[in-house]
């Protein structure tokens, strides 16, 4: 049985008060959502409700993310890991109309964080369907004035030339590297194996998006040790890709990034990002029943690469959305460019 009630009573965001529907688990839906009032005649809800989790949510491809897959009637929690950026994002899509989407604080570096998320996800709805994790970090201390000065256009950024260019305004430190690799690498497992009870729950099989980037496909690892042991899908497993960011680390502190083969553009960035696709082929190996996959969402303006990107977050948000929204059957153990399947 559903019923009427004012989301203020629910969030405390500072929200302006809507009349929204009511679950028995407390699941605030928009009440006039055109798909929620296709299952409201039908009425019965949980047959089609599904439920969705964002990091990083707070801005850019993550917030736009939250906004899209939430237009599509899924009730999506939005995470932040400050709790203030968190509530006032999700106070905005809420001014929209998306009274679907809800917050909870998560940083992904937190385990006690991630903990009580999960504790809020099984309370609150019993089971997750859809998790992207999205939340990244850049591990470069950066001159923003004197970037701007360089003015680097889009294709230059790819490019060997650009590894000069920006040798002295873009730098990595073994805090922002591990920072770096606990973020956009730890921090997912972590959270992925936190939440794992609960997308097996899940219906019609679990959709896992891992937010990657180009900087970690295999045609662009300068080492061909390095990269075979990436490619190769029969012995990778996460004791392996541990072990390759803590020889990461070492060479490092040591200086001998170039001899040990790791790129030298964002280089804790990319391994970051390689290790993290790695993962994401073993996961999908093991959970034959989800659709797991990885995407590059493109070069778009925002605030992880100082606003270089040309592309905008509708635009960004595109593939990370259609990876989390994929039909039953779909490709799982995929590395997407942008919108469509693309070669590791
Ligand atoms: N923009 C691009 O061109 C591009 C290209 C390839 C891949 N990507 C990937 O796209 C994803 C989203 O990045 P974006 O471009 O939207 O950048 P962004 O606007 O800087 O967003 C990054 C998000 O990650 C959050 N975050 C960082 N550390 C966190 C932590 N420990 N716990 C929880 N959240 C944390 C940030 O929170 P705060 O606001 O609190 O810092 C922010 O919400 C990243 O994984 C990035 O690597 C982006």
């Amino acid at each position: 049985m559903s019923k009427i009630c004012n989301i203020l009573t629910l969030t405390s965001t500072g929200c302006l008060p809507q009349r929204v529907h009511v679950t028995p688990r407390n699941q605030i839906i928009p009440r006039n959502h055109p798909k929620i009032t296709a299952m409201a005649t039908n009425g019965n809800y949980s047959r089609v409700e599904k439920y969705a989790l964002v990091t990083g949510a707070n801005k850019g491809i993550g917030l736009e993310t939250v906004r899209q897959i939430a237009s599509e009637g899924v009730t999506v929690v939005l995470t932040a890991r400050d709790e203030k950026r968190g509530t006032d994002a999700t106070c905005m899509l809420h001014n929209t109309g998306l009274t679907n989407v809800v917050f909870h604080q998560l940083d992904v570096l937190d385990p006690v964080s991630i903990e009580s998320l999960a504790k809020f996800i099984k309370d609150r709805f019993g089971r997750l369907d859809i998790l992207v994790n999205n939340a990244g970090a850049s591990g470069v201390v950066v001159d923003e004035e004197r970037l701007k000065a360089l003015n680097i256009d889009p294709g230059t950024w790819l490019s060997r030339k650009a590894v000069n260019m920006v040798q002295q305004v873009i730098k990595t430190s073994y805090e922002t590297a591990v920072e770096c690799l606990n973020t956009n690498f730890y921090g997912v497992q972590r959270l992925t194996e936190a939440l794992l009870p609960l997308l097996q729950l899940s219906p019609s099989g679990a959709r896992i998006v891992n937010v990657s980037s180009l900087r970690g496909e295999l045609c662009r690892i300068r080492g061909d040790d390095l990269r075979n042991e990436l490619e190769d899908l029969e012995t990778l497993n996460e004791e392996k890709l541990d072990s390759i960011l803590k020889r990461f680390l070492k060479d490092l502190k040591e200086n001998t990034l170039e001899a040990g083969g790791w790129s030298l553009m964002l280089p804790a960035y990319s391994i970051s990002k390689a290790t993290l696709n790695a993962y994401t082929r073993v996961l999908a190996k093991r959970h034959p029943n989800m659709l797991i996959n990885c995407v590059h969402p493109g070069y778009v303006n925002t605030d992880i690469n100082w606003h270089t990107g040309p592309m905008s977050v509708e635009e960004g948000a595109q593939g990370p959305v259609k990876c989390a929204l994929l039909p039953d059957g779909g490709p799982t153990g995929c590395y997407f460019d942008q919108t469509e399947v693309a070669s590791f």
